[in-house]
């Protein structure tokens, strides 16, 4: 079993192993696995191409450790227990043994229907133990799967599947989440009439058995293809280098990029961070609230967890149904001992007030963590007294979806903690703060950009079909540097603590959002001139979108449904924005850039010092649009 830390002593000094001699240190991490061929390299690197390759010459299958290397020790041991959105359902349990017949049938069907290795399949579905399986299914032929997380819209799902040219979708009938029984297939059919030419086959689960339109030369159903299956499936054979997954996330340009993560470095980083930043002990249960759809969830809900044989809790739902207390309903019934959750999810539930919580006996938790955004002061002492009860350590675990895994975080009852800060690297994880001149910070109570500048087993390896894309965003800042787009301060004992994107990012109940993106979407609308989209400070959001719009019509309020609509219709309801300002103009410096340092201080409110504005094009405009504010 792969390394777990127990104390500081041994924390400090597997760190200082793991910098003095990376090499070393990961193939020792590396050699816990099952590998079909060691590997003949451990590490080849140059940030300035970027090239990172680990274990190259090794030859795996994830799936192989994730679910074969279990068998004997651990077949009949529970890996994943699946909670529905219905209180009163029943729960659904997959042994090891069962989840490996599961797979191996899923697998075969993809082979079926064509699948081989390098192809793309798309998943656009629930969180229905299937989406797991056939994650897994694809992994284990070879393929590169591809999820898009089940609350964008067909126009996003359709940019993405063209993007990465699948072969296949999978996707679930409806989606029952909260009272909602929200139709999925019914957005594929959308995006299916959007050009996705490359998709062959489209694969349905039944999950809550409604009506669904049906193509018969592409649609076929789950259970018709999988269910006949035998349930052995040899596993192909993977490069260490060789893509396992692509996953979209926003930047602060552009459409989203394809973010690409390959086998075997994937694989060992991220059975690591799981097995110390949760602790994890044989016999508990691990429960991870994100969506298979983020990067979370991959990395915490599927990879990790099965990888170092843990039970991997998976929900369904949402935090508030039917009420407020379901999230601890949830750690009493099945005696969560590691929970992680975002803070908007706390912030939301703590808005509701105690009582939700106290109902419940959650005296097994022994972690809990949060991640995703940054948790604010108030929404960390709730959580580590009404949640953990003062026993349970809180790990703010910074990370992104390019990182793999987590990189900065506590480690619990080891190191110490400390409200709003992700503290500590990890073992292997080198960060640094940088000034805008390009120079190292060095020292403590300082602020800084924060880059990583050594490789990590997990990190982005290209962002798909554009590599050059993949160096311009987070290689060319910083000579010889990872830039993460974070800011980041070191505080006088060497904490760290992440304030926010530096850039045109932001981060919205967890999920990240490129305001050039919702800026596309809302100038579909035949009347917008012109738009420029800011984040400011939302109590439960941790970020709202604000939303300063110039259009050649005057009647606001319709203006506003309808540009929610496109939105909605562009990218998703998560997209909406939650304040929309009709404009006489964007305040402009000489050289036509918006000055959105001022849109984003009177969207929080902040009027009173805007700087000097009259070097702007337009200054005048910068009164009207502070007066307008919504
Ligand atoms: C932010 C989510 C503060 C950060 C795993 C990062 C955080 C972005 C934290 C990545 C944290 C993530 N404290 N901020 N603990 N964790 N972030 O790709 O701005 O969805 O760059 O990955 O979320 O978001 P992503």
């Amino acid at each position: 079993m792969i390394l777990q830390i127990q104390n500081l002593e041994e924390y400090q000094q597997v760190y200082q192993r793991s910098v003095a001699d990376p090499e070393a240190f990961w193939a020792e991490m590396a050699d816990s696995f099952v590998w079909k061929k060691k590997w003949d390299r451990v590490l080849d690197w140059d940030f300035r191409t970027p090239k990172v390759e680990w274990f190259s010459g090794g030859q795996l299958n994830i799936t192989e450790n994730c679910l074969d290397r279990h068998l004997e020790s651990r077949g009949d041991q529970v890996a994943i227990l699946w909670e529905p959105n219905d209180p009163e359902g029943e729960t659904v349990r997959y042994t090891y043994r069962e989840l490996h017949a599961a797979v191996c049938r899923a697998a075969n069907a993809l082979k079926a229907n064509g699948i081989g290795k390098g192809d793309r399949v798309c998943f656009y579905m629930p969180m229905v133990p299937e989406l797991a399986i056939a994650v897994l299914a694809c992994a284990r032929i070879g393929a590169i799967h591809s999820v898009v997380f089940a609350g964008f819209s067909a126009t996003a799902l359709a940019d993405r599947v063209k993007d990465a040219t699948c072969k296949m979708i999978i996707c679930s009938d409806y989606n029952s989440r909260g009272a909602k029984n929200i139709p999925v297939k019914k957005v594929v059919d959308e995006a299916m009439d959007m050009g996705c030419d490359s998709v062959t086959r489209v694969i349905v689960h039944r999950n809550t058995g409604g009506e669904v339109a049906w193509n018969d030369r592409v649609d076929r159903w789950w259970h018709e293809e999988v269910d006949g299956q035998s349930s052995d499936c040899p596993a192909e054979t993977m490069e260490a280098e060789d893509e396992l997954f692509i996953l979209y996330t926003s930047g602060s340009t552009g459409k989203p990029k394809g973010v690409v993560h390959t086998c075997g470095g994937y694989m060992v980083y991220t059975c690591f961070s799981f097995k110390n930043v949760f602790q994890y002990q044989d016999g508990d249960v691990y429960w991870c609230t994100a969506d298979i759809g983020w990067i979370t969830g991959h990395s915490y809900i599927v990879y990790g967890p099965l990888l170092a044989g843990a039970t991997t809790l998976m929900f369904e739902g949402v935090p508030t149904f039917p009420d407020a207390g379901r999230f601890w309903q949830i750690c009493e019934k099945h005696q969560v001992n590691q929970f992680y959750t975002a803070p908007t999810a706390i912030r939301a539930l703590m808005a509701r007030g105690d009582e939700w919580v106290e109902k419940y006996d959650l005296s097994s938790l022994k972690v809990i963590g949060s991640g995703g955004e940054p948790i604010n002061e108030e929404a960390w002492n709730w959580y580590n007294e009404k949640v953990g009860k003062g026993q349970a350590p809180i790990v703010d675990t910074w990370w992104q979806t390019e990182t793999g895994g987590i990189m900065i975080t506590p480690l619990p009852g080891i190191t110490d903690t400390k409200p709003c800060f992700a503290a500590y690297p990890m073992p292997g994880i080198q960060p640094v703060l940088m000034n805008a001149d390009g120079q190292e910070i060095e020292g403590n109570d300082v602020e800084g950009l924060l880059c990583i500048k050594f490789p990590w087993p997990s990190m982005i390896r290209t962002t798909w079909g554009d590599h050059d894309r993949c160096r311009n965003v987070y290689f060319s800042a910083f000579a010889d540097k990872y830039f993460t787009g974070d800011g980041a301060r070191r505080d006088a004992e060497g904490r760290l603590r992440i304030i926010g994107r530096v850039d045109d990012v932001i981060n919205v109940s967890g999920h990240r959002m490129g305001t050039a993106e919702v800026e596309n979407a809302i100038n579909q609308h035949g009347h917008v001139v012109e738009s420029a989209v800011v984040g400011y400070p939302h109590d439960i959001k941790g970020q709202g979108i604000y939303a300063y719009v110039i259009a050649d019509r005057t009647d606001a309020e319709p203006l506003r449904r309808e540009i929610l609509e496109v939105v909605t219709k562009e990218i998703g309801p998560i997209a909406k924005p939650d304040k929309i300002q009709i404009v006489p103009g964007l305040p402009k410096t000489r050289s036509g850039k918006i000055m959105r340092r001022i849109l984003r201080k009177i969207a929080s409110g902040d009027t009173g010092n805007l700087g000097d504005v009259s070097t702007l094009l337009n200054p005048e405009v910068v009164e009207a649009v502070k007066e307008g504010a919504v």
